[in-house]
């Protein structure tokens, strides 16, 4: 004879639920779901230092408030009590924490779950390019589409993270575009050269971006520790004949130098190049001096930033005098590739077009031309762009496109 089965409510909790248990290890709180073999676990001291009690923690700034220096870093668990929304912990001092349960699973110290913070939350991975990519990467924007569409700001914010390089036409030919936008994320990064530069010829001038001769590809202001991370230049007027712009992704440069000579990648990213700019602008005189090598890493061996610039490179070099030579050799295979035509692409800007870029990854120039040309520049910082993507996409549960 079976017995029918008749199903009780806690069995359809368990079909909709997620049923967790909690145990304590020698230093970690080990939290199990039912259906996976994996614990999920979390010492003692990260538990109770991110304690979200008023205490601890001021909700609305997100801050931890405890003091440093009253912290108790021996805190044990004496009870502890899981739903599938929440834990909760007594703590051997009489305090007593409660976590969201799935805050906690984003938390985990997994290489997954990190990873996936770091290219969800964090930074976009970027992806490289060459001169043949170029026009499938190479993603427009309407000016009007970006002020008004919170979703289009998105978009050209996270083309900028991931090719380092994006397109904005139709935004006319009067000044102050330019600006919109840099409010339109954040705000204006001042440098010696103002809020905004005008690059058009001028007599007497104090910059070689101002003359009508060609600029070679250069990342801007090297010589700034706190270099711009993004230059929009808006082309207001084209001249006649030339003026082209050039681009090249140093990322893919670097990347293809490293895997084919080791020792000229490791020349270019352990030498530390004086880079300075000494004039005047607008009555007021500066010199700026900042020592970086060209590619710079962190310290998980990316790139972080490339620093370039023929007229900018000082003549002061502070290395021993054997390793000189060694540094011309790998400067010469750099600029070699960087001009090659497999990373270099040249077009002309229209008036109204605006061209974006990543500052601290591609190298960009300009061509000599003919005839009145002007185009106006400003600069955007990184963080605040980070910053803006993240608020974005908070606002509007937005899913990144993969
Ligand atoms: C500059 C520059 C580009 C251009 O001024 O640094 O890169 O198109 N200008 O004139
Ligand atoms: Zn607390
Ligand atoms: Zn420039």
């Amino acid at each position: 004879m079976f017995k029918r089965y008749i199903p009780r409510l806690n069995d359809f909790i368990r079909l909709t639920r997620n049923i967790w248990t909690v145990n304590l290890s020698e230093s970690n709180v080990c939290l199990k779901q039912d259906k996976y073999e994996e614990e999920i676990k979390f010492p003692y001291v990260w538990l109770r230092d991110n304690c979200r009690c008023p205490k601890c923690f001021h909700e609305l700034s997100h801050s931890r408030t405890i003091l440093i220096r009253h912290f108790n870093f021996d805190a044990v668990p004496t009870k502890t009590y899981v739903t599938d929304e929440l834990l909760e912990i007594e703590w051997n001092d009489n305090h007593k924490s409660t976590f969201s349960v799935p805050w906690l699973t984003k938390k985990q110290f997994t290489n997954e779950a990190q990873k996936n913070w770091k290219e969800n939350v964090f930074k976009d991975n970027k992806i490289i390019w060459t001169a043949e990519q170029f026009p499938r990467i190479l993603k427009k924007f309407t000016f009007s589409n970006i002020l008004e569409r919170d979703s289009e700001l998105l978009s050209w914010l996270e083309s900028l993270a991931i090719w380092g390089v994006a397109f904005i036409d139709n935004a006319g030919q009067t000044e102050g575009k330019n600006q919109l936008l840099a409010e339109r994320v954040a705000f204006l990064k001042q440098t010696q050269y103002g809020n905004v530069f005008r690059v058009e010829a001028k007599p007497e001038t104090t910059n070689v971006a101002y003359l009508s001769a060609p600029l070679q590809l250069h990342t801007d202001l090297p010589y700034y520790h706190y270099k711009p991370g993004v230059n929009l230049l808006h082309c207001i007027i084209q001249g006649e004949e030339g003026g082209e712009n050039h681009l090249a992704d140093c990322f893919a440069v670097a990347k293809e130098i490293k895997e084919k000579n080791y020792e000229i990648y490791s020349v270019l990213r352990d030498t530390n190049v004086i880079w300075s700019d000494k004039c005047y602008e607008d009555g007021r005189y500066y010199h700026s001096i900042h020592d970086a090598p060209v590619i710079c890493e962190n310290k998980f061996g990316e790139i972080e930033r490339i620093n370039f610039s023929q007229p900018q490179r000082d003549s002061q070099f502070n290395v021993p005098l054997e390793h000189v030579n060694k540094w011309y050799n790998a400067l010469r295979a750099f600029s070699e590739l960087i001009y090659s035509p497999k990373y270099s692409v040249r077009f002309q800007m229209k008036p109204g077009e605006i061209l974006t870029f990543d500052n601290l990854r591609l190298v960009h120039g300009r061509a000599e031309y003919n005839g009145h040309r002007c185009v106006e520049g400003v600069y955007l910082d990184w963080d605040h762009i980070y910053s803006r993507i993240r608020v974005l996409r908070a606002n509007y549960s937005y899913q990144k496109k993969k």
